[in-house]
């Protein structure tokens, strides 16, 4: 078992990473967290506002910034990396950033850990694997040839392949995880869930993309945290764990959902325009992190999950509300 003391989380000013912190701040007083965050559109330090300071520190800067990695790195026991450009239809309007955060960044970071020997444990998504037809039987597993369809996945793709790279040329202590779709608190109002709650409370209409079959797999990000924790101390080391928790469900059934929790007619949303070479189904087969390491999900109850994170941004409008109208126009731009 690893037992890490000083560990620097990166893009822990957004919507997973902050959970993390927080996941570990509550659950591991002993140890120190340095976020490092370029404070992007998506990061916010409001997310881990409020905890010890004697705990968690914000370094504000990018992980492409190799003078201040030489700086920071050194004295951390791990590093978990979740900084990321991550949403799918900003990737197709522009790919560049994509490209820099997601992979040069990465290849920044593996230096940086080669070089001061520390630990390494990759974040990524089910999406480096492309999708699976509706009616495919089959589950994505670690296995599974990659095969990703937007500039977003084939970059974090590319990363996962370089962290194998390090792992087998220059002997990093690296493991990845490839998780499902996160719902939960501190999400971005640009991914689906946060967009469809925070219109609805605007008295917008909803907006599902071509035929709202498509399907996602489900996970709750406190049940992610739970899995990083446990594979960052306990994972072997130069492997990959899927992370997933049987939570499939196509789109149009989760707006329905959110509408009847809402108190909205099950109808009142707009089709728009698909979104290009859109992913159909991510599922995942999480059975090797179940076995080896003792992970199930916690939050089984989605519709209850979903309840709570309606509570949470009807309390939180304050933390919304500045991205809403920003978001919206260009979305409009697209047509979407
Ligand atoms: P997010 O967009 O909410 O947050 C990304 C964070 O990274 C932000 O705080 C941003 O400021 C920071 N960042 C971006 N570029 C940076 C840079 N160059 N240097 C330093 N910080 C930078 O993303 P998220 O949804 O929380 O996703 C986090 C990670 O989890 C990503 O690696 C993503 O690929 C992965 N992932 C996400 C999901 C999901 O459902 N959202 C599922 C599986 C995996
Ligand atoms: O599978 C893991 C991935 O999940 C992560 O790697 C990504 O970082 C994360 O953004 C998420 O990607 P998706 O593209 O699946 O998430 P998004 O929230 O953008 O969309 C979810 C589904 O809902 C997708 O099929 C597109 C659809 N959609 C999305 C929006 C924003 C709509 O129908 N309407 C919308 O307004």
């Amino acid at each position: 078992v690893f037992e890490p003391r000083n560990i620097l989380v990166t893009g822990g000013c957004g919507f997973i990473g902050a959970n993390f912190v927080r996941y570990v701040a509550r659950n591991h007083p002993h140890v120190h967290i340095t976020v490092l965050d370029k404070l992007t559109y998506a990061g916010n330090p409001e997310n881990i506002a409020g905890l010890p300071p004697s705990q968690v520190d914000l370094v504000v800067g990018d992980i492409c910034d190799v003078a201040l990695l030489e700086r920071i790195v050194p004295g951390h026991d791990a590093i978990v990396h979740f900084a990321a450009e991550s949403h799918n239809d900003n990737s197709i309007a522009n790919p560049e950033p994509f490209i820099r955060t997601n992979v040069e960044g990465t290849m920044r970071l593996l230096e940086a850990a080669r070089k001061h020997d520390v630990r390494f444990h990759h974040i990524s998504t089910d999406e480096v694997y492309g999708d699976l037809a509706l009616d495919d039987p089959a589950r994505f597993t670690e296995d599974t040839p990659y095969h990703p369809s937007s500039p977003y996945s084939a970059s974090k793709a590319s990363s996962d392949h370089l962290v194998r790279a390090w792992v087998r040329t220059y002997g990093l202590r690296a493991t990845i995880s490839n998780c499902s779709n996160n719902y939960g608190p501190y999400q971005h109002v640009e991914k689906f869930i946060p967009r469809q709650i925070t219109s609805i409370m605007e008295g917008a209409r909803p907006k599902l993309y071509g035929t709202g079959e498509n399907v996602r797999d489900w996970i709750h990000t406190e049940d992610h945290s739970r899995a990083v924790w446990a594979i960052l101390t306990r994972g072997r080391i130069g492997e990959t764990y899927l992370i997933g928790a049987d939570g499939e469900m196509s789109n149009i059934a989760v707006l329905r959902m959110i509408l009847r929790l809402m108190g909205q007619p099950e109808d009142a949303f707009d089709w728009v325009r698909d979104r290009p070479g859109h992913d159909r189904r991510y599922a995942i087969d999480a059975s090797k992190l179940r076995a080896e390491l003792g992970w199930s999900p916690m939050h089984t109850d989605f519709a209850g999950g979903l309840r709570n994170v309606i509570d949470w941004y009807a309390e939180h409008r304050d933390w919304w509300a500045p991205a809403k109208e920003a978001t919206e126009a260009r979305y409009r731009a697209q047509g979407q």
